[in-house]
């Protein structure tokens, strides 16, 4: 279950809000290949930050034009990929609750 009730804070990591993510993504840099980059220090690094991943060139233009993984940046993102990058390779659906992105920034701050 995730612990994040009503009064849900930004320091409450959920680590199983990591889970729908694991399947493409992983948190450490040597985890081997997967269908999306490592997200390792996603938490203020440039946009397309993991050179061993060959990027959609809509994030490509994005890191070209400097943008940033800000702790809010990765917020927007989350509420709706296709929105901020549209043309985005990452068939992953919006997360529209608050908290569980809150949850999820949190594990994605730590790395675990
Ligand atoms: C079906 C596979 C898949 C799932 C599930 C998925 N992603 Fe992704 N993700 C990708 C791919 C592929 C990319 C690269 C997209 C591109 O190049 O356009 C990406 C890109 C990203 C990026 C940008 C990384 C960078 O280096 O700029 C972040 C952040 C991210 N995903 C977070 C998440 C989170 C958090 C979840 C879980 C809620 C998730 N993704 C679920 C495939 C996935």
């Amino acid at each position: 279950m995730l612990a994040i009730a009503g009064s849900a804070q930004a320091q409450d990591c959920a680590p199983q809000a990591f889970a729908p993510c694991q399947a493409c993504h992983a948190l450490t840099p040597d985890a081997g290949t997967r269908p999306g980059p490592q997200l390792a220090g996603v938490v203020g690094r440039p946009v397309a930050g993991d050179p061993g991943f060959d990027y959609s060139p809509a994030l490509r233009t994005a890191r070209d034009r400097g943008d940033v993984w800000t702790r809010d940046r990765l917020d927007t993102f989350l509420s709706d990929p296709e929105a901020m990058y549209p043309g985005l390779w990452m068939g992953s659906p919006p997360i529209r609750d608050a908290n569980l992105r809150s949850a999820l920034l949190c594990v994605l701050e730590r790395g675990r």
